[in-house]
């Protein structure tokens, strides 16, 4: 996913937005660009294709300077990555420098128009027709901010746009249609800043402004104002601060984001149910909610909607909302259920799970709930993202920047938030007693501890047992119950960062078929809870064992009869059985980690993947 840079005021633009893009390698990219503009509306553009490190030697061979500018880390789509196809695009009068986001899904009829014209495209991107359309515009006599409107009008599909002209060489333009990723207005002292997301301009400030579908701001050093795309009427938007600490988007003491973040749990386990939970009496209040006990009462049935790690959260609060709340509930991945008419009640609620709040499919599921006029809420981690934005309740993660593509410690309080909803919907339906109440609030109330505990207690077996094993080609995860999504889970953990394929599996489901791939060859990840099916696993783990099966047990401590039967047992604090997979989730995130860094893969930043997947 592409990642934006802008800024204009004082300084000297291009370290500020080289800086700002490196902050966002993270989205995952094959080329880059900068564009920066003088005070005389003279424009220098430096492109490069490959990492951020080759644009950083193009600029110090060939300096550029101006107290404005643009960048852009491109992931293409249209157009192989190229020098030529990189961003900024512009017309050969640099009268329009643009950078973009997204796809522009009807980009040939357009340029086929502007071609018949007489233009001739320097590139074979989808972004160059939006240059022309709006330099078209400027020739015909259109004052800029509404030669952008009229020409983003033309565009089909989701696209994020930042521009600037050297007849204005104090205005950036900043434009946001559908979700493609975000705007991010960042609001300094005598200069302002634009960006894909947060972390790019955190440093420089903590006031934001997210722009929404179809809205634009005008950025100049010591003004902004905001526009309607469709209706060039003014707005006033909501300014946000930030919480998050600067440092806290870096790496610290750690290798990598991921492991930065996967020791980082047991803080965002606290934060995330800092102000949340009265300890003293187990009630949980959610502000951000709007229900009524009435309404909740009401409640028929709530579909999760989300996308990978954060689909298998979904799955895990299944069980707990359920259990807790007893109210029925469906998991599905947002990709199915924006095309599959789901049969919603006006009583029903789709709940989105995510931790950037970008994701294209599911952000569609909850367009899919507004269509039908179903109450929808989101659990996301990103504040002021568009699930954050579009949801009529919201329940922040909390958790602090996560910047490793490897989800981790937003799973894990995507997964406490679903708790605290199910035992705040209980209360507010009157099914939860006082003592039940106190019970899961002491359960809480040690959560971070046993978090922390438990990387204390797998990290070095994860490290030896990743020596092994990091050899082999393909791994099963076996899980039941509440734990068959932290098979799911454990097993996206490994392929995506190590390559290795994985596959989870509901262990009672070994006998209809995937039992015939057990050989010396497959090593069973199998989770092994002192819970209520935990005969079923064991005799799960000696069926592995009769075909010759490696089986290496995640298990609760003093559990002597699974030390008899696995070949390796990994040992895991026990706790409240439907809080148990957030502890057995840790050995799959280290175990998947430490054989990622033995096979010499990009952990943070794993091929072909991005942290936010905002084009279908
Ligand atoms: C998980 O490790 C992956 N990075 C990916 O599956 C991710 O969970 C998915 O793309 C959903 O992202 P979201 O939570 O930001 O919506």
């Amino acid at each position: 996913m592409c990642g934006i840079v802008g800024y204009v005021g004082p300084k000297d633009a291009a370290p500020i937005i080289l800086e700002g893009l490196h902050r966002l390698e993270y989205r995952g990219y094959d080329s880059a660009g900068i564009a920066v503009m003088n005070r005389n509306g003279r424009v220098d553009i430096r492109r490069e294709v490959g990492k951020l490190q080759n644009l950083d030697k193009l600029v110090t061979q060939a300096p550029i300077s101006g107290h404005i500018g643009i960048g852009h880390t491109r992931w293409a789509t249209h157009g192989k990555p190229t020098r030529y196809n990189a961003h900024p695009h512009s017309d050969p009068e640099k009268d329009v420098v643009l950078v973009h986001n997204g796809i522009v899904e009807n980009f040939l009829t357009l340029r086929e128009e502007l071609e018949a014209e007489g233009v001739r495209f320097a590139s074979e991107t989808d972004t160059e027709v939006i240059v022309h359309l709006i330099d078209r515009l400027l020739h015909a006599g259109y004052p800029l901010e509404k030669a952008v409107r009229e020409a983003l009008r033309r565009l089909e599909g989701a696209s994020a746009v930042v521009l600037m002209s050297r007849h204005h060489p104090d205005t950036l333009i900043a434009a946001r249609l559908g979700n493609a990723g975000g705007v991010v207005i960042g609001l300094g002292e005598g200069e302002n800043y634009v960006a894909s997301d947060i972390p790019a301009i955190l440093p420089y400030t903590r006031r934001m402004v997210f722009l929404e579908n179809r809205q634009a701001a005008v950025v100049r050093p010591t003004e902004v104002h905001y526009f309607n795309l469709d209706t060039g009427e003014p707005f006033t938007p909501e300014v946000h601060t930030i919480p998050w600490d600067p440092l806290a988007a870096a790496k610290g003491e750690y290798k990598h984001f991921m492991q930065k973040e996967i020791f980082e749990q047991p803080q965002a386990v606290t934060d995330t149910l800092r102000g949340r939970v009265n300890f003293a009496t187990g009630e949980v209040t959610l502000e951000n909610l709007h229900i009524t006990p009435e309404e909740a009462k009401q409640i028929s049935r709530i579909y999760i909607v989300a996308c990978g790690t954060s689909y298998y959260a979904g799955l895990v609060g299944k069980y707990i909302i359920e259990r807790i709340a007893r109210i029925p509930v469906e998991v599905d991945y947002g990709s199915e259920f924006r095309y599959r008419d789901p049969l919603l009640q006006p009583t029903d609620v789709v709940l989105a799970i995510s931790q950037s709040g970008e994701t294209v499919d599911t952000l569609a599921a909850l367009e899919e709930a507004r269509n039908k006029g179903i109450r929808k809420w989101a659990i996301v981690n990103v504040v002021g993202s568009q699930a954050a934005r579009v949801s009529d309740g919201v329940i922040y993660m909390q958790a602090g920047p996560e910047i490793g593509v490897a989800s981790t410690k937003a799973f894990v309080t995507s997964v406490v938030d679903e708790y605290l909803l199910a035992l705040y919907l209980a209360q507010q339906r009157g099914i939860l007693t006082r003592e039940e109440a106190l019970r899961h609030a002491r359960a809480l109330a040690q959560l971070p501890k046993l978090v922390g505990d438990t990387l204390a207690m797998v990290d070095e077996v994860t490290h030896d047992l990743a020596a092994r094993y990091y050899r082999a080609r393909n791994f099963l995860y076996l899980g039941r119950g509440i734990h068959y999504p932290i098979a799911l889970e454990g097993a996206l953990k490994l392929k995506e960062i190590s390559y290795i394929h994985a596959e989870g599996y509901p262990a009672g489901e070994m006998k209809h078929g995937p039992i015939a791939l057990i050989d010396e060859d497959m090593p069973v990840v199998a989770l092994v809870p002192r819970d209520h099916v935990y005969d079923k696993m064991i005799s799960q783990v000696e069926q592995v064992k009769a075909r010759d099966g490696k089986v290496i047990a995640i298990a609760n401590q003093g559990d002597d009869l699974i030390a008899q039967k696995a070949d390796d047992v990994i040992w895991v604090p026990q706790t409240e059985e439907l809080l148990q997979p957030i502890l057995s989730v840790i050995p799959c995130q280290l175990f998947a980690y430490h054989i990622a860094v033995r096979r010499g893969t990009d952990v943070d930043q794993p091929r072909n993947l991005a942290k936010s997947v905002t084009v279908e």
